[in-house]
């Protein structure tokens, strides 16, 4: 087992760090992690034998949020492992724009998974995942990666996905307040981007800063904050078929 290693995520429902801490509990003995959502908390430099990066999918590409935050962080040719954590539709893009990121601020790529979690906008998708099968197969590719860094192995991973990638996703909506919320701020400290803010006792929504991530719905003890119903409904009927398919997390190594 490795002594240290970082867990850097983005993970506004949850899903990603769960991922993440899988696998780290199955390669080191201490894990320290560092969420890129935390808005004016400056990215922790990494001191440990292995850094995970570890993004959801949106649309097929890792959130701009995720590279932006990387940018602060310098790799000097330190080893890493990049996650990419996906609804149970497709990772398309993502996990070569992650590793592309992760290179370019200077680490070395030593290995790569998709891994599959409860879709954040509709939960019948992948419902419970990662779950024990899951659990056990990302456990055993942590076994793997420990190997291949005991071997002083430097070879670098090829992953799949296009360059140029493909378009991200932009959709001019928001989540939504409803009257059951009691102006208790939580979705605003929440938020990774500052879309949100209280304002003559209702919580305001600012478009052009929301990547619609589901952290404020996740979050919200009142149940208050949902997406619009036309749009929630359209998404659930897109993804529906999705329900009673089981696509299997993917290792690259
Ligand atoms: C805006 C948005 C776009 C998403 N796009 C995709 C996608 O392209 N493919 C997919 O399989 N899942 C997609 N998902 C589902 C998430 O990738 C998945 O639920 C992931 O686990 C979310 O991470 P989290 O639980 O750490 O928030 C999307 C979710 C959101 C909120
Ligand atoms: S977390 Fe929920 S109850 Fe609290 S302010 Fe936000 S929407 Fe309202
Ligand atoms: S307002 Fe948008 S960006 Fe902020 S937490 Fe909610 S969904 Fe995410």
């Amino acid at each position: 087992m490795l002594n240290m290693t970082e867990l850097y995520y983005f993970s506004p429902t949850g899903g990603t760090k769960k991922a993440g801490e899988i696998f780290c509990e199955g390669i080191s003995k201490n894990v320290k992690t560092v969420d890129l959502g935390l808005r004016d908390k400056v990215v922790e430099k990494p001191n440990g034998e292995l850094v995970v990066v570890a993004a959801p999918v949106f649309g097929g590409r890792i959130p701009s949020i995720v590279a932006e935050r990387l940018n602060e962080l310098e790799g000097s040719g330190r080893k890493a492992v990049t996650l990419v954590v996906y609804g149970n539709r497709a990772y398309e893009d993502a996990m070569l724009e992650l590793n592309n990121v992760v290179k370019e601020r200077g680490f070395q790529v030593v290995a790569s998974a998709a891994l599959v979690a409860q879709h954040s906008i509709a939960s019948e998708v992948g419902k419970g995942r990662p779950d024990d099968q899951d659990r056990k197969s990302i456990l055993e590719f942590a076994g793997k990666v420990l190997e291949k860094m005991e071997r002083g192995s430097d070879g670098s991973v090829k992953v799949p996905g296009n360059y140029p990638y493909k378009n991200g996703m932009s959709m001019p909506v928001t989540p939504i307040s409803l009257p059951s919320c009691k102006q208790c701020g939580k979705c605003t400290s929440v938020c990774p981007t500052g879309a949100i803010r209280l304002e003559n006792n209702t919580v305001v929504t600012d478009a052009e800063k929301c990547i619609l991530c589901m952290a404020c719905v996740s979050a919200c003890p009142e149940q208050a904050r949902i997406l619009p119903p036309p749009l929630q409904e359209k998404m659930e009927q897109m993804l529906g078929a999705l329900k009673s398919v089981r696509r299997e997390n993917e290792y690259f190594l």
